[in-house]
């Protein structure tokens, strides 16, 4: 506490300890009778006198005892890592599409008319796009900040905390982190040693545990294992939402379930831009959902989730179909090539795949994670897992030929 001395009437001080301390509080006019309360301490000792509240004491309890998501490095960062340029470094970690996009994304880009003004948040152009594309009308279309973005959406929209979601690993570990994050509870239900669904197991744990959502990854990361019609619509008969997650659909022959959501009240697919149209850094992904869902994930999302640049990008994208099945053909045709060369590697034993990618068994007494890391010392990156069921593995997506010979390459100094 302290003496007030309204010695001024525009301005008013405090003392303390005989120092003259000036308020930033002006007074015009008439002098007043002020009682104060305010403590006289200067600021920057007041901390020292109160007990230590720490930061993380407002952070939500769940959230706490959260595992941070396992990203990968972006190139500027690997670079540095390995003492390497960028062109140096054959990054086939991240199923990332190395053709890029079609050159009108770069032209929309370069002469972006608007950018200073926020973008349509209802993506009206992207959407007219997209449903010419897949033949679904554009009321069941909403777009996100990548696929990752409506997994989560549809999480804050379905889950209250303590309600449980199926998993089925091993696959794409999104949805078990944003479960997390939204305080719901994770069913496991493996696949078979296959990675083919457990479609019985799954039906027992609907049963038992009444779990709100299942989420489904056709082609699965990290396999590349397709789910059949026969599989999908006895899980479409469960009483539960079914998220099946489409983000690999386009190199598996597969003819997207997209449209299926007009028939089944209980379907979303997610699908995205990112490796379809090499546009992972934008991050454009888009989902299709019965008319009775999306009007909720459209009062949840945020106004402008999608950039001016990602809805231009995808547009010009959508406008050369012929660059997309081009680029699609060459990663099939490497796809072929890749798997029969993995195949003659003595040590890995590859998994047949619908991706972009191909998961194979590190055997032959090697250590996965050990290769990982030398083949990435010889500017080589793959993927290698931490979790229990894929520590013998590693999954390579499919590149370039010249990709393809620099792995392959790196592979033989260690047969
Ligand atoms: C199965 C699966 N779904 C979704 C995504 C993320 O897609 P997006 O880049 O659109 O967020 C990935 C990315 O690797 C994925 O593997």
């Amino acid at each position: 506490m302290g003496v007030i001395d309204i010695c001024n009437p525009s301005l008013f001080f405090i003392k303390s300890n005989g120092n003259r301390h000036q308020s930033l509080v002006s007074f015009e006019g008439k002098q007043r009778t002020v009682i104060s309360m305010a403590s006289t301490m200067p600021l920057e000792h007041v901390n020292q006198y109160e007990p230590k509240l720490k930061g993380d004491s407002f952070i939500r309890p769940h959230l706490r005892k959260l595992s941070p998501y396992q990203p990968i490095l972006p190139f500027e960062v690997l670079s540095a890592q390995l003492g390497r340029k960028p062109e140096d470094i054959v990054k086939i970690d991240a199923n990332e599409n190395p053709y890029g996009p079609p050159p009108e994304v770069n032209e929309a880009l370069g002469s972006l008319k608007f950018p200073y003004i926020y973008p349509d948040p209802e993506t009206r152009q992207l959407r007219a796009a997209l449903a010419q594309d897949s033949g679904l009308e554009s009321d069941y279309i909403l777009v996100g900040c990548g696929a990752d973005e409506l997994v989560d959406l549809v999480m804050r929209c379905v889950l209250d905390p303590g309600d449980k979601i199926v998993d089925c690993p091993p696959t794409f570990s999104m949805y078990e982190f944003d479960a997390a994050v939204n305080g719901a509870l994770v069913i496991k239900v493996p696949r078979n040693p296959d990675f083919s669904l457990n479609v019985d197991a799954i039906i027992d744990a609907v049963e038992q545990e009444k779990p709100k959502c299942i989420f489904l990854t056709c082609p699965n990361n990290p396999d590349g294992s397709i789910i059949n019609d026969e599989e999908l619509l006895k899980i479409l008969a469960l009483p539960i939402l079914v998220v099946l997650d489409e983000a690999y659909i386009e190199f598996s022959g597969v003819e997207s379930r997209m449209k299926w959501v007009k028939k089944h009240e209980n379907l979303i697919v997610l699908r995205t831009f990112s490796k379809r149209a090499g546009l992972a850094g934008l991050r454009v992904g888009y989902g299709a959902f019965p008319l009775s869902i999306i009007e909720f994930i459209w009062r949840v999302k945020q106004p402008y989730n999608v950039s001016v640049a990602a809805e231009v990008a995808a547009c010009a994208a959508l406008r050369n179909p012929a660059y997309l099945e081009m680029v699609k053909g060459a990663l099939l045709q490497e796809r072929k090539r890749l798997f029969k060369l993995l195949e003659e590697v003595p040590f890995l034993s590859p998994y047949p795949s619908h991706s972009n990618f191909i998961l194979c068994k590190v055997e032959s007494g090697l250590d996965a994670k050990k290769l990982k890391e030398d083949l990435a010392k010889m500017g080589v990156i793959v993927r290698h897992y931490n979790s229990k069921e894929l520590k013998s593995y590693i999954r390579v997506s499919v590149g370039k030929p010249e990709h393809t010979d620099a792995l392959i390459k790196c592979l033989k100094c260690f047969a």
